[in-house]
């Protein structure tokens, strides 16, 4: 397999700018990997990295773009400290795409940023939310109708434990895998889940075969042992950035980590035929997008 991570020296912003190589690299579905341009953290910063600070029920902490931290517990001191360290990574994140991605930032709809201090070998989660498997993200309650899920990453580890990932095959070969397999689009039922709540709105037929592809990946065991795949480690002290709606991706180890999604319309992209609703809509020989509910 081609190799799907593309190696960023830049240690300087001034280094980092506009390269239609290294574009059309993240837009097919590979990791921008930058060992040079990571998020220091301060030393009045350092005593956060403890996973103690995660609320009893959460996996990572967040704050949204008005400031409300969510998923810690401790006292308003560190709360206010853990505050301004994921806004400063926002920042970092922010600027990182300015550098590389002018043409995104007019057009970028920022989720909340998370910071993630559990171990990743450490969790016990059923098949689904196994993140240890191979997958494309889709979100059963968040349907985006198309919408990229562009995700910089920053390992922050202490002790220079790596963050490692497997990353598989391209998005194409994925959805010839798995696509034959994928249920088929009810209508009617994603309009039940929109009204009973269960999604947070409409699920469109993109949504519906993402997430198919995502569970039939996860369920498939010879799959996640046979595909085409490479192990990468991000040491700490780096930054990486892909579209994890697109690339094949697997968290195997590591902790304390930091993460911004940003969420781009298809038309925004620089080449809107290498996204995932086109090579879907591509393949189903009809748009998917578009399908909202007649009611
Ligand atoms: C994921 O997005 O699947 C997990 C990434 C990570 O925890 O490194
Ligand atoms: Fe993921």
């Amino acid at each position: 397999m081609e190799n799907q991570v593309i190696t960023i020296l830049a240690s300087s912003w001034s280094e980092l700018t506009f390269n239609q190589q290294w574009v059309d690299a993240l837009e097919s579905g590979k990791v921008l990997f930058l060992p040079n341009l990571g998020f220091k953290l301060q030393d009045s910063e350092q005593h956060l990295l403890n996973p103690l600070l995660l609320s009893p029920k959460s996996k990572n902490i967040s704050l949204d773009a008005q400031g409300l931290l969510k998923g810690a517990s401790t006292d308003n001191v560190t709360l206010q400290t853990i505050q301004s360290m994921i806004a400063r990574y926002a920042l970092h994140s922010q600027q990182l795409i300015k550098q590389l991605l002018p043409q995104y930032v007019p057009n970028i709809r920022f989720a909340p940023t998370s910071y993630r201090p559990a171990q990743v070998e450490a969790r016990v989660q059923s098949w689904r939310a196994d993140d240890k498997r191979l997958h494309v993200d889709a979100f059963p309650s968040r349907p985006n109708r198309g919408e990229r899920i562009l995700r910089v990453f920053a390992n922050i580890n202490p002790n220079g434990i790596a963050r490692e990932w497997r990353v598989g095959e391209p998005f194409e070969k994925v959805a010839e895998q798995f696509l034959p397999v994928c249920k088929p689009y009810v209508r009617w039922q994603a309009v039940l889940l929109q009204k009973l709540k269960v999604t947070k709105s409409f699920r469109s037929e993109y949504d519906h075969l993402m997430l198919q592809l995502h569970d039939a990946m996860k369920l498939d065991l010879n799959y996640q042992e046979t595909a085409q795949q490479q192990q990468v480690l991000f040491p700490t002290g780096s930054v990486w950035v892909c579209y994890s709606d697109q690339t094949s991706h697997a968290a195997m180890s590591g902790q304390f980590m930091l993460e911004q999604t940003m969420h781009l319309t298809v038309d925004k992209l620089y080449c809107p035929e290498l996204s995932p609703l086109a090579i879907l809509s591509k393949m189903m020989r009809r748009p998917l997008d578009g399908n909202r509910p007649h009611f």
